[in-house]
């Protein structure tokens, strides 16, 4: 029997609240997805599992979005509460409840946690200096404030960092600042704002993130945060505000941050008031239930940092741990608009069936924090391969046999050889179950394609069509298409996680009820069948190039307005940049990671963009090409090994990047003054890097 059964676990888990200003796209859906895997995992497993999410409806961005569209805030929320919900359930992620942050229970709680950790002395008030916009007549957050960058001079930046060169300044750093709401010159304006004493938690933190509760790598991240010492967290914002207003204040709001983890709190309690969960179990300081929190890495410090410090402030228990997730690009690039790659939830479930996504990023994620690529080629093609070719196959191979041949009905008896190949089957259950646990699905995806291989070989092997056409054989056919059928079951008892819908239609051709974790420890044995139907098709590339031309001229509809982090503009520049860190895959075929250097030692080395003003084949070199390059401000001559995927003419006229301070080392033919990056494994499959059109040579690349 597992462990499962001996000792159920209550467990309580979150995803990150979306904005209600914009529409769910496919990076959010990694998010949601993996919860959701994890979520169905637990519950299969017979544990009490709750997973919750909500709405996050405040915020300045949200208030004008809605001034924007001449609608209420609450109007706006609404609509977008209904359409968030439509896109989760068509890719059938199961919450057990959906809230909003702006709902009773959370302006409830969020008082009383505010209230708690001012009566502790935890919260404190402080004159700040902020720009103010004198025709809107509002306090600017830092990215509504736009301006001439004050180091390297670039025009159009937002108040927090420049994206030409990278600074990091404030507001009134920015030459010329201007209102990015209403374009007027913004004044400086003093005002009292309420700030949470992160300082006095400094020790709780510098534990709390060595207990186990994080990964490694966020707590390593961490570290450096806590090194340079926590200061007070500014969590008010002033009149007009779409939010709660701060009790004993007034025109004082609860910044978006500070309610929206409470959100978590609150979607439970909703939950609870009509289902018979008991909220103080979960939420009290000395709870023995599980909390996990889902998130992006872009949102770690809140979830890590000021969230278990507000709870602990106010008494309640600390998540039992954050489990962050890395980016999404697409086709190893940022999601971009004007490439048809931001695709929106909506968009995805107009051309494509949910499951393809579910098993595809499920075959792409680990329980690290590194982004996932979604590449459209190999999406068809691993789709294809492993759940039509591999694991459906099986099915519909088998049925026929069974229907015509034996009345729908399996055998009752196997020989010795087939109940072993049964058990090695269910002999992998706990390990692929303490894959899904540890969140490394890729992982546990090729564990079970691995035992799908298997069974296509005994198939291939037994070759039941022949036995089928031989006198005689009517028993041993019975036996391998039932023992087939009975492997296909297992199968889809894993992956059922992942693919609930296909494992649904799968339940009911094999006539099972929902399926608990263990129940494949017994085989069917003269067993009714039924019809079978198609479970899943082949995933062609035409209605990905469709997907992808539709998300291309939806561009600017429902477009996201600047929510402080990605607003379009920056996305959109982004995506220009070439993307210097390696995104990784746990695919065997890529190289290992190379081991981790600091930001510092990534800045020694000057990439730039080099345009190739020259190529020619170094006759006496089979594998050299002589490149000149133009770097701006003077030509290199670089020898490059990319003879046998080039002809020197193609390569004449483009850009590329090169790293231009590596030490000149003399070669046979010549001085080599520098090198350019390709990728790939060699010989003719290796591509050089070739930045997006905007980029100049000599621009350095950071
Ligand atoms: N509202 C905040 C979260 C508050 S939680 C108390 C927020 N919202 S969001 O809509 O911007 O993002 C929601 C989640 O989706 C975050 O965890 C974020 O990291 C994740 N993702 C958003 N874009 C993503 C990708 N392109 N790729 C992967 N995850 C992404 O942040
Ligand atoms: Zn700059």
């Amino acid at each position: 029997m597992s462990d499962s059964v001996q000792t159920p676990r209550k467990i309580l888990i979150t995803s990150a609240l979306p904005y209600a200003n914009g529409p769910i796209h496919l990076g959010h859906l990694v998010e949601y997805i993996q919860t959701d895997i994890w979520s169905r995992f637990q519950k299969m497993r017979g544990h009490t599992c709750t997973y919750v999410c909500a709405d996050d409806a405040h915020g300045t961005p949200i208030m004008l979005r809605a001034q924007a569209e001449g609608i209420t805030p609450e109007a706006l929320i609404a609509k977008s509460s209904e359409d968030h919900q439509a896109d989760f359930a068509g890719f059938n992620v199961q919450f057990d409840h959906y809230h909003s942050t702006n709902s009773e229970e959370n302006r409830t709680l969020a008082e009383h946690i505010y209230l708690r950790l001012k009566d502790k002395g935890y919260i404190s008030r402080k004159t700040i200096s902020q720009y103010y916009d004198p025709e809107k007549e509002m306090f600017l957050p830092d990215r509504f404030v736009k301006g001439t960058c004050p180091k390297c001079k670039t025009e159009d930046q937002y108040g927090d960092n420049c994206e030409a060169c990278g600074a990091t300044y404030s507001p009134t750093d920015l030459i010329n600042p201007k209102s990015a709401v209403s374009g007027a010159t913004p004044i400086e304006k003093d005002t009292d704002h309420l700030f949470f004493e992160l300082n006095q938690f400094e020790d709780m933190l510098k534990s709390w993130t060595r207990e186990g509760h994080l990964q490694t790598q966020i707590a390593n991240k961490l570290d450096e945060w806590l090194e340079s010492g926590l200061r007070g967290w500014d969590i008010s914002r002033d009149a007009p505000y779409f939010g709660f207003e701060i009790p004993g204040e007034t025109g004082k709001y609860f910044y978006v941050w500070l309610d929206a983890p409470i959100g978590y709190m609150s979607s439970f309690k909703a939950l609870c008031d009509k289902s018979d969960l008991n909220f103080d179990e979960y939420w009290q300081e000395d709870s023995t239930t599980e909390l996990y929190h889902f998130i992006g890495k872009d949102i770690i410090n809140f979830h890590a940092l000021f969230w278990p410090a507000m709870l602990s402030g106010s008494n309640y228990r600390t998540p039992t741990a954050i489990f962050a997730h890395g980016f999404l690009t697409v086709d190893g690039q940022k999601m971009s608009k004007s490439r048809g790659t931001f695709i929106m939830a909506k968009t995805y479930l107009e051309h494509l069936n949910p499951e393809y996504l579910r098993y595809y990023y499920a075959a792409k994620l680990t329980s690290r924090i590194d982004d996932i690529d979604l590449n459209l080629e190999d999406f068809a093609q691993r789709v294809n391969s492993d759940l039509v070719g591999k694991v459906v196959n099986i099915a519909s191979r088998s049925a026929g046999f069974v229907m015509k041949k034996f009345d729908g009905k399996l055998n009752d008896q196997w020989s010795p050889e087939m109940a072993a190949l049964y058990q090695s089957f269910t002999d992998k259950s706990e390990e692929i179950a303490a894959l899904y646990e540890g969140r490394d699905y890729g992982h546990a995806m090729r564990e079970i394609m691995a035992l799908a291989d298997k069974a296509n070989e005994y198939i291939a092997e037994a070759a039941p069509w022949v036995l089928a056409k031989t006198e005689g054989k009517e028993a041993e056919l019975h036996e391998c298409v039932s023992v087939s059928l009975n492997l296909f079951r297992v199968l889809m008892s894993y992956l059922t996680p992942v693919l609930p819908i296909t494992a649904e239609k799968s339940n009911a051709f094999l006539n099972l009820d929902n399926c608990h974790w263990d129940d494949i420890q017994t085989p069917l044995m003269g067993h009714s069948i039924n019809k079978f139907k198609a479970l899943l098709t082949r995933l062609e590339m035409a209605p990905i190039e469709k997907m992808v031309e539709a998300s291309a001229s939806s561009l600017g509809k429902g477009s996201t307005a600047p929510d402080g982090k990605k607003g379009d503009k920056k996305a959109a520049k982004q995506s220009k940049q070439v993307k210097a860190e390696s995104s990784t895959s746990d695919a065997p075929e890529f190289d290992a990671l190379a081991e981790e250097i600091s930001i510092d030692d990534f800045a020694k080395i000057d990439l730039r963009i080099a345009k190739i003003v020259n190529a020619e084949a170094v006759p006496e070199a089979k594998k050299l090409l002589k490149l000149t390059l133009d770097i701006g401000f003077e030509q290199r001559q670089v020898f490059a090994g990319i003879k046998s995927a080039y002809e020197p003419e193609e390569l004449i006229g483009k850009l590329t990047v090169m790293v231009a301070n590596l030490a000149p080392r003399k070669m046979r033919f010549g001085m080599s003054e520098g090198m350019v990056l390709a990728a790939g494994p060699g010989g003719s499959d290796l591509y050089i890097l070739s930045p997006d059109e905007g980029s100049k040579p000599g621009m350095r690349v950071k």
